[in-house]
């Protein structure tokens, strides 16, 4: 399978969304990613209903959400109505993960699961054939533009691992600080999808940016 470009939309233009929106359509980007954040998990709040609810008209490929916010359970079927393909939660957010990897799944959704930094991949041995992705966090959640770390490497070679050994076909993708300087490790890891919000939205000429790094993911 082909490795997959997913430019978060926060980092895009607010102001010119729809503008940024049509950039992503028409380049060769693969999936949009969309950053739902509450201002308890993290520390930071980004847009919510309405504003994804007009992402969503104009986007035309996969909606790949990811929702930093406690209790996601209560959202499920929102995201679902509207238009959400695939729905992450935390780890950390979820005190019965395996009853909401359920209720994500019989929306229609793909599950998916992201971990913080400090969270070991240990932790999904039990529940990983049910999940459809794991967001490799690589940066601590709740901002775009911060340095990517280092370890994640090692994490994605341990889940990796993890996949192959139960036999399962879950997809690991990789969010935060991703630049042409990370992204081919990550892929020779075992990345699938690679997150990318200041490294394309900051380039000069965005759609060549994607082109780019989805050639050298796929290289
Ligand atoms: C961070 C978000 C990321 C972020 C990535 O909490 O989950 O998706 O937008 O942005 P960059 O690529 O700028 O690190
Ligand atoms: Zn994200």
């Amino acid at each position: 399978m082909s490795k997959l470009i997913a430019p978060s939309v926060l980092a895009a233009d607010f102001a010119n969304l729809q503008r940024d929106v049509e950039m992503i359509n028409r380049s060769e980007a693969d999936w949009f990613h969309i950053d739902i954040m509450d201002g308890v998990f993290v520390p930071n709040i980004s847009f919510g209903m309405p504003v994804l609810r007009d992402i969503v008209k104009h986007a035309t490929k996969t909606i790949d959400c990811h929702l930093m916010i406690v209790d996601p359970d209560r959202y499920v079927e929102t995201f679902a109505q509207l238009g959400c393909n695939i729905l992450t939660v935390h780890y950390e957010a979820c005190t019965h993960l395996h009853r909401t990897l359920q209720l994500i799944k019989s929306h229609g959704m793909k599950a998916g699961v992201a971990l913080n930094p400090h969270t070991s991949i240990d932790l999904l041995k039990d529940v990983i054939q049910d999940i459809d992705m794991v967001c490799l966090m690589s940066v601590n959640p709740g901002f775009g533009g911060q340095s990517f770390i280092e370890n994640t490497y090692d994490k994605v070679t341990r889940l990796k691992e993890m996949i192959t050994a139960k036999g399962c076909v879950t997809l690991i993708e990789i969010d935060g600080g991703v630049t042409d300087k990370n992204a081919r490790q990550l892929v020779d890891a075992g990345a699938d999808v690679l997150v990318a919000g200041s490294y394309v939205f900051k380039s000069a000429n965005q759609e060549v940016t994607i082109k780019s790094l989805r050639s050298l993911a796929n290289s």
